[in-house]
């Protein structure tokens, strides 16, 4: 298959977005996600793809608990900051409203549509992504909503590329 034709299927199923935060050792990260998909009914499972240049994949790799914030069409914002932004040098969390899980996670005050993940497994297939294969722990969803898509972040400039990764010689 063409570049071309993976990226138009891509596009055309147009994913949700959803903002994934973590925390190890009293270090917080967080940022936007659109690799991500349910992979289990009962137990319930959760997947999400972590870019290997990220700071929160690094950060990731040292926790064992996570929170998926399913943004709606309101939260353009939030995408931007934590899609456009990274840890390494910003502190993302700064002046917003969140409180930490008993595990440290931040959970986002402006993001109620939200799920607490506690990780199985991790999958590292040699790609630019990281799989991480979660049981949910929590849910909680105040009511239906709107996602915000992929299409609605296209200008958004990724605060790392998928190619900034370290590659092994
Ligand atoms: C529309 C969009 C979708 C993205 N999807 C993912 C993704 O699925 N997984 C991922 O790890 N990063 C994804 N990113 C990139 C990160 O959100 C971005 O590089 C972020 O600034 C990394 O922050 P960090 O270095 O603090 O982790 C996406 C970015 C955008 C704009």
């Amino acid at each position: 298959m063409s570049d071309d034709a993976f990226g138009t299927l891509m596009a055309s199923i147009d994913p949700p977005l959803i903002v994934l935060t973590t925390a190890a050792e009293g270090e917080r990260a967080g940022c936007l996600v659109g690799f991500h998909a349910q992979s289990s009914i009962s137990p319930q499972h959760y997947c999400v793809w972590l870019s290997k240049a990220n700071h929160t994949y690094r950060v990731a790799l040292r926790s064992a608990h996570f929170a998926v914030h399913f943004l709606t069409d309101q939260d353009a914002a939030t995408a931007e900051r934590f899609g456009t932004l990274s840890g390494e040098d910003t502190d993302k969390f700064a002046g917003l409203d969140f409180e930490l899980d008993p595990h440290g996670v931040p959970l986002l005050g402006a993001c109620p549509h939200r799920m607490s993940l506690e990780r199985i497994a991790v999958l590292d297939d040699g790609s630019d992504h990281v799989c991480i294969t979660t049981q949910v722990s929590s849910a909680s969803a105040p009511g239906s909503f709107e996602p915000l898509r992929v299409s609605d972040a296209t200008h958004l400039v990724p605060g790392h590329s998928s190619e900034e990764r370290a590659i092994q010689p």
